[in-house]
């Protein structure tokens, strides 16, 4: 007898779950966000047949598998999975909608034809606009599979059947198994793809889950199924903007914060082989308050520029708005400025953004966000030719980061004529003829070149 399904509550926004309903999740803070969601404890799906009985194994025999790596033939792509598609792995790919996660993954199924077998499932569009979509990129004639199906039983009956090596799922708000709740709920967002990772586990088939981003309404995001897969990767970028940037935010098969990076074209994504070159404005003379910046996204530096707007607030309650940094860190920051600096910007409106949509988590962002705060502020334009990077303790010191050489590279490769950076990460060979460089320790010395 399958057992009495339990009646819990579950937060949108979250996941969290809940024994009573509340009006404010008590995980997340979401006002209005709990949702009844039945949990059956009998939804097992498929049996796969394995009844070897538990037993622990010494650390000493196991053998750690060669893991199987698929290129997906999408260099940008591959990278952001740490060298290609693991073999088995579930891949949680999130995303605002239209973002371009059906086109990445068709292209990536286009790519793989005649090599590897593909099953694309979409809960979404009818095959009719996947054909469409196909032939608008160019792929009318790939080998793939297509199936359009919302039922996750029906989908692992075929797959079972079709033996792909890659199964795409797109959606996974938009697929459900046998419970009550609705589509898309956390109930059934987990549900089906707990069953489709057993499914991906069992027969080694790679499994990519597509995950609506939700700002609010009655659809589970993706955040809900993060701890379950292998791979979260997210899309960011400027909304209505060119360019995409694929972020790994959890990988156990490679690093992450790794980016790749495409821009959207009107045959479906393109590759960036050098995004420096992209995310440059390329000002026709020096502004103020503009700063170019070495970051290190994963595995590669970039250069972005750092802009920032320090204007007069006369109605009280500065404001402090950021694109693409932590707004906390960027508070932080004002005060190293305000005590280290001389320079207080309490009755002032500071926005900050970085060109191009590009987030930057590192710390080493932190001396070329305050350059151009002060330069903004002072109305000085920033020397077009200098790209600075480092972070800035709360003592007013400017701390090393991590690959300062790779960035003095990076800045040279782009023709930069100079490079401010911490004392110690200063190169202690010339890299390049005609690059100053400028080590600094100490946060004023960074001023003295605004
Ligand atoms: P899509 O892949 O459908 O987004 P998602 O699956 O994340 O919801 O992306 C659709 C957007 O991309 C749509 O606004 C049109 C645009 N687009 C192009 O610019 N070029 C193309 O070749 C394709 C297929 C889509
Ligand atoms: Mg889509």
């Amino acid at each position: 007898m399958p057992a009495k399904p339990k009646t819990q509550y579950a937060c949108e926004q979250c996941g969290a779950l809940a024994a009573k309903w509340v009006g404010q999740c008590g995980d997340c803070g979401a006002w209005n966000s709990l949702r009844e969601s039945v949990t059956a404890t009998d939804a097992r799906g498929f049996d796969y047949g394995d009844k070897t009985p538990s037993r622990a194994q010494r650390l000493s025999e196991l053998e750690p598998e060669r893991i199987r790596r698929y290129s997906l033939a999408i260099n940008e792509f591959d990278r952001v999975l740490g060298g290609g598609l693991v073999e088995g792995s579930v891949v949680l790919i999130g995303g605002d909608p239209g973002i371009g996660k059906s086109t990445l993954l068709l292209q990536c199924l286009g790519a793989m034809s005649g090599r590897i077998k593909a099953l694309y499932v979409t809960g979404e569009e009818s095959s009719q606009q996947v054909g469409l979509r196909a032939q608008r990129l160019g792929l009318g004639d790939a080998d793939m599979g297509v199936l359009c199906e919302t039922a996750v039983a029906r989908i692992i009956e075929v797959a079972l059947a079709q033996k792909p090596r890659v199964l795409v799922i797109d959606s996974i708000q938009t697929i459900s198994a046998e419970l009550p709740s609705a589509p898309g709920s956390v109930a059934q967002v987990r549900e089906c793809a707990a069953q489709l990772a057993r499914f991906a586990k069992h027969t080694g088939c790679a499994l990519f889950l597509v995950g609506h981003v939700t700002k609010e309404g009655t659809l589970a995001g993706p955040r809900v199924l993060e701890h379950m897969v292998d791979t979260v990767l997210y899309f960011e970028g400027e909304p209505g903007g060119r360019y995409r940037v694929i972020r790994a935010v959890k990988n156990r098969f490679g690093p992450v914060n790794e980016l790749g990076i495409f821009a959207m074209l009107e045959d479906g994504l393109k590759p960036v082989n050098n995004p420096s070159a992209i995310f440059l404005s390329r000002h026709e003379q020096a502004v103020a308050g503009s700063v170019v910046m070495a970051s290190r996204e994963g595995s590669r530096a970039l250069l972005l520029e750092a802009q920032a707007l320090v204007v007069e607030n006369h109605g009280g309650g500065a404001r402090r708005v950021t694109i693409g940094q932590d707004t906390n860190r960027v508070a932080m920051l004002l005060g190293v400025l305000q005590r280290h600096g001389g320079l207080a910007l309490y009755d002032h409106d500071v926005f900050i953004n970085l060109v191009g949509g590009v987030r930057v988590v590192e710390p080493a962002s932190d001396l070329a966000v305050i350059m151009a705060m002060v330069s903004s502020f002072r109305d000085r334009p920033f020397a077009a030719d200098t790209v600075v990077f480092g972070e800035v303790g709360l003592a007013g010191e400017v701390r090393p980061v991590p690959n300062g050489e790779e960035r003095v590279r990076e800045a040279t490769k782009h023709g930069f004529k100079r490079v401010i950076l911490p004392k110690a990460n200063a190169p202690r060979r010339a890299l390049a003829k005609g690059v100053d460089i400028a080590p600094v320790s100490r946060l004023a010395e960074a001023l003295e070149y605004v």
